[in-house]
């Protein structure tokens, strides 16, 4: 008798810890960030084509007025969180110090630029994109 009752114990514990196993399981690793080795995809002059183009657009946002473009700051934080993406994955293109340094100041003053195009900060859009330009130019007097 106090077997069996020890043996039914047992079953229990274990069914019970395979139904927390399978509640982890469930919400579990799927449903996380994936952690994985990131490798660009894109050429280099690609990827400054695209810098290029994004980096144009919010000039012409900042040269233009509310009035004829209501929506400008608010593309303008668009057009400036793909270009600190850009410089993000720009990071991996090379294992200098100084390219990846440059790299992560495009993504960071193009992040402060666009959080002072969601306030609609035309002064402080106008700095960080003078740092942008000089960041880029830095970084062509050494690699381009
Ligand atoms: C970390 C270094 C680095 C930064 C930062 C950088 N560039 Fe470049 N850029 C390069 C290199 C290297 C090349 C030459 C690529 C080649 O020809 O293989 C280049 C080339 C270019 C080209 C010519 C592409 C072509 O068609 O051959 C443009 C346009 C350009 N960059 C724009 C920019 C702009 C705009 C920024 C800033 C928003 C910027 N780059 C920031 C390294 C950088």
């Amino acid at each position: 008798m106090v077997r069996r009752s020890m043996a039914f114990l047992v079953v229990l514990v274990g069914a019970s810890l395979c139904s927390v196993c399978l509640v982890a399981w469930a919400g579990g690793p799927d449903d996380e960030p994936a952690v994985l080795k990131f490798k660009p995809v894109a050429p280099i002059p690609s990827l400054m084509q695209a810098q290029a183009e994004h980096f144009t657009a919010i000039m012409d946002y900042i040269a233009t007025t509310d009035e004829k473009d209501p929506k400008r700051f608010e593309k303008m934080a668009h057009q400036a969180y793909i270009l600190a993406e850009l410089g993000n994955v720009n990071q991996f293109n090379k294992s200098y110090a100084n390219w990846r340094g440059w790299a992560k100041a495009i993504r960071d003053e193009a992040k402060i630029l666009a959080e002072a195009a969601q306030k609609k900060n035309q002064a402080a859009v106008r700095a960080a994109a003078k740092q942008i330009n000089n960041t880029c130019k830095s970084c062509h007097d050494e690699y381009q």
